[in-house]
């Protein structure tokens, strides 16, 4: 059977700085970390404004620390689906954001902005998709699952938002080791220190190169 690809050549106009948007419903030290990357120069892109679902996040005190713009945007918070959407979409516009980076972020993202912001929107797993995701495996769930299975190696995953749980197209991995004596709280703590490092690296790649996809292959040049 032949298969159809689409290409897809993505230029941000303006390289090296670009506006970020995380949207985070926990903790946040992803977000933590993107904000430490940019503030030691390791990334020249900002983090304009700080999204969550959960109004007591760590995620949005995390903002509040750092002076950057949060904001409490939940469904329920809305008549309607369309108001919600469109609250979403205002801010991205007002911010100029330029790239969505999800991090931990436990509600779908509207078909809308996925359809308006396609190809600039990343997220992270905290294992090496297609393995061990999709709905439900979040969190320390999501290392129980590869310790339950016996695998000698999970990872880092950091990919396209599409309209799916985990199923986008894959920019970047990297393998860690699970050992034999892992807790699900052991392997959490060691595959989140590359996390951090990951999403620092996906976010250069987007600043500095030419992205290009062909069907679910992401290349930058
Ligand atoms: C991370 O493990 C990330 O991979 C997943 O959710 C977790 C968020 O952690 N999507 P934090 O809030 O950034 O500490």
């Amino acid at each position: 059977m032949r298969q159809i690809f689409v290409k897809f050549v993505l230029n941000f106009n303006k390289f090296e700085n670009l506006n970020l948007c995380v949207l985070a419903s926990g903790r946040g030290s992803n977000l933590k970390s993107i904000i430490r990357s940019q503030k030691s120069g390791k990334i020249n892109s900002k983090v304009a404004i700080v999204i969550s679902n959960n109004s007591n996040s760590g995620a949005l005190n995390i903002a509040k620390s750092y002076q950057i713009p949060g904001f409490h945007i939940s469904q329920k918070l809305f008549t309607s689906e369309e108001e919600y959407v469109n609250k979403f979409l205002e801010l991205l516009s007002n911010y100029n954001i330029d790239l969505i980076v999800l991090a931990g972020y436990m509600k779908l993202i509207p078909i809308e902005i996925v359809r308006k912001y396609k190809n600039r929107i990343l997220n992270i797993h905290p294992a090496l998709i297609p393995s061990f995701c999709g709905k439900g495996l979040y969190g320390l769930k999501v290392h129980e699952a590869v310790l339950n299975y016996g695998a000698k190696v999970t990872g880092v995953t950091v990919h396209l938002v599409d309209e799916e749980y985990d199923t986008g197209p894959i920019v970047l991995q990297k393998t860690v080791k699970v050992k034999d004596d892992d807790t699900p709280e052991s392997l959490q703590k060691r595959v989140l220190k590359w996390e951090h490092k990951m999403y620092q690296e996906a976010i250069k790649l987007f600043e500095s190169k030419k992205f290009n996809i062909e069907g679910r292959k992401v290349f930058f040049t």
